[in-house]
């Protein structure tokens, strides 16, 4: 039941670049949230949801350029195609604002003066990459060349996907900018950096307060036992953002103004609605605040916000609530496999409430991913939303219109089965408070397998087929569609649309608060159908939609005939020592976008730690465990990250079309490869 007083909560998640539609991945987060929010709204908590689009930066900047319209145009495009795909999968934002917005301008310049006040702000001139046709600083994932070890060309950045080298984009050879191919030159200029080290204390305190998930401050701890950096947050011009006050050319990192969009959208919310504002973002508020997110940005919002909020005299958040990636059938979502799924093809195949259930019953509080697995999902869905959840309601719902128009017996005929659903209401909410939602369906599916078993031990099939059995036939369904009703009540945050048609059929609301004794000589409307099966077809359907045509495979487009230089001896392959490798343990490498560490047992040759350049085909979760070839013979390299002692292999032209060897069954780690 709620809580006597409620609780004023402020809930966010992150804001979707307004470079590119939405996919499943956001749907996780949005959705994930979305189900919490609902949920603490259903006990009568006054909470609200809040987020907006992320709409500046260099990235946008160049898409509108390519489309040859302004960023402004881009940003309203894209804030429309979000808005209404958020809404097609029921995410209830109670306002999705942007961040080019007049209140966004207004906090990054109060907070940014805040910061400069207490002398967190440093200035210092660094050199850097310069693109001189475009007259643009170059950030490495816009520098490509050839690598200079394995000499691929078309690497960008600091790392080669053919090779895993890392290297400073200076070392590329022939380096070109990827936006106008000119040859970048070395620039020096100004900038602005947020003192970090300066709130080490205050950084510790929070990661120790016992608020964050145990994993993510494991590893923000990691990085600020590494040593906290200044964090450089403006940018020059040409840029899309907000112009730093005083500094003509200078301009807000995005990263600076992204999370302070949150306040912003928050502040929008405020002059629409007349809520009060400053009790949410006041130090020492008595409101609590949390921010869903990706595992990948926890360093954005476990670190530089709260040092930010503090510095600024705001309020630090209650939580930080991180998520696990999404991966589609066991792996990464991949464009060739139809797996990258965008949100709108989604919705133009599927109920977006089959997906939302799906969700709900594989997401838990921890950081792990979670996969969607397409034939699971169908299963799942129709086994336990169609075929439990919603059997229960239409088997009983039959009986009551022949003969009893629609109304409910006059008493309650199990009282006791009634109270067992409605205890189990505390355990399922405080599974939904603490993100455990995964617990939360288990426990409703389970009530929905005794409401079944109720029905199909009394047959109100068999009973109505008797004489001077009426009123029993009555009692048990009226016993049924009250079960429902509870049911209903505790997966409305999950199946918003569906519990909307329930409440027109039980003629009642289900929120949770509302939910105390059985409906009694109650009129219900007439039933109709609340979901339909998933089709397997669906499915196929929308991974069709979504494949891209494979890029031109370059390793499969071998040349005819291996020129004289290019041809090794049999002596010098016979040197290359390959074995059967192990992947003990993987782990994304911090600040490396391609690369993953891997540890490789070798069995009584012992173990080797190599960096793979294989990160955009694989979660680290994914490779433990399995077998694979490795050069165990080369020299070992010293490397930005540390030392690699070896290689993997894998085939196919990089990106997500890579494919590590795995040798036949029967093959064990140390093996010699021959
Ligand atoms: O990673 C992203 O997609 C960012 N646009 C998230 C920003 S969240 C917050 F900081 F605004
Ligand atoms: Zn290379």
């Amino acid at each position: 039941m709620a809580a006597t007083t409620p609780r004023k909560i402020l809930v966010t998640s992150a804001l979707p670049y307004a470079n590119g539609s939405l996919h499943l991945g956001h749907l996780l987060e949005q959705v994930q949230t979305d189900i919490w929010v609902r949920f603490q709204k259903s006990r009568g908590h006054d909470c609200i949801y809040v987020c907006a689009d992320d709409a500046h930066g260099t990235a946008i900047m160049l898409t509108a350029e390519k489309l040859g319209i302004t960023p402004e145009e881009q940003i309203a495009a894209m804030h429309r195609e979000h808005e209404h795909d958020s809404a097609g999968f029921l995410v209830g934002f109670d306002n999705f604002h942007t961040t080019h917005s007049e209140e966004n301008r207004y906090w990054c310049e109060t907070i940014y003066q805040r910061l400069k006040d207490n002398d967190h702000i440093a200035a210092r001139d660094i050199t850097q990459a310069f693109d001189p046709e475009k007259e643009l600083f170059l950030a490495d994932r816009f520098i490509k060349g050839t690598c200079p070890r394995c000499k691929t060309p078309d690497q960008y950045g600091d790392n080669c996907e053919a090779c895993g080298a890392t290297y400073s984009p200076a070392d590329l050879i022939d380096p070109v900018s990827a936006i106008s191919g000119a040859t970048p030159i070395e620039k020096e200029s100004r900038h602005f950096f947020f003192r970090l080290p300066e709130l080490a204390g205050m950084l510790a305190a929070w990661l120790d307060s016992g608020t964050l998930q145990p994993q993510v401050a494991n590893k923000l701890r990691e990085w600020t036992e590494a040593g906290l950096q200044e964090w450089d947050i403006s940018r020059d011009a040409p840029y899309f953002g907000f112009e730093i006050p005083g500094e003509p050319g200078k301009y807000f990192y995005v990263w600076l103004d992204a999370p302070i969009g949150y306040i912003a959208s928050f502040q929008h919310y405020c002059e629409r609605t007349g809520h009060d504002f400053d009790s949410f973002w006041q130090e020492g508020a008595d409101t609590e605040l949390y921010h869903f997110i990706g595992k990948d940005i926890i360093n954005f919002h476990g670190l530089f916000w709260p040092a930010m909020l503090h510095s600024a005299g705001l309020r630090t958040p209650s939580a930080i609530f991180a998520h696990g990636f999404l991966t589609v059938n066991g792996t990464k979502m991949s464009k060739s496999r139809g797996t990258f799924i965008k949100a709108s093809t989604y919705l133009e195949h599927l109920d977006a409430e089959y997906l939302r259930y799906y969700f709900a019953a594989k997401l838990g509080a921890s950081v792990d991913d979670i996969d969607l697995n397409l034939e699971d999902f169908v299963q799942r869905v129709n086994s336990d939303v169609v075929g439990k959840i919603v059997n229960i309601a239409s088997r009983c719902a039959g009986f009551l219109s022949k003969g009893h128009d629609n109304r409910l017996s006059a008493g309650c005929a199990e009282e006791e089965l009634l109270a067992g659903f409605l205890d189990r209401g505390d355990l399922i909410a405080e599974h939904y408070e603490q993100r455990e939602f995964n617990k939360a369906i288990r426990e409703i599916v389970a009530l929905a397998d005794r409401a079944n078993q109720y029905i199909d031990e009394k047959k109100p099939w068999v009973l109505a087929k008797q004489e001077g059995t009426g009123s029993q036939v009555h009692d048990v369904c009226s016993v049924g569609i009250n079960l429902f009703r509870i049911l209903m009540t505790y997966l409305k945050p999950v199946l918003p649309a569906m519990a909307e048609k329930a409440e027109a059929f039980l003629g009642c609301s289900l929120d949770w608060c509302a939910l105390d004794g059985p409906l009694i000589d109650h009129q219900l409307a007439r039933f109709k159908p609340l979901l339909t099966r998933i089709d397997p077809k669906q499915v196929e359907a929308m991974v069709e939609a979504s494949r891209e045509p494979e890029p031109p495979a370059a390793a499969i487009t071998a040349p005819a005939e291996v020129p004289e230089q290019d041809m090794i001896k049999f002596e010098d392959f016979a040197r290359i020592d390959l074995r059967v490798a192990e992947i003990v343990a993987a782990e994304h490498v911090e600040g490396a976008d391609k690369l993953l560490r891997l540890t490789l047992g070798l069995g009584e040759l012992g173990q080797r730690q190599v960096f793979a350049g294989i990160k955009s085909a694989y979660q680290p979760e994914q490779l433990v465990g399995r077998l694979t070839v490795m050069v165990a013979n080369l020299a070992p390299r010293k490397m930005r990250f540390g030392v690699s002692e070896g290689m993997v292999l894998a085939a196919g032209p990089g990106g997500e079309e890579l494919y590590l060897l795995e040798p036949h069954d029967g093959a064990r780690p140390g093996m010699q490869v021959k």
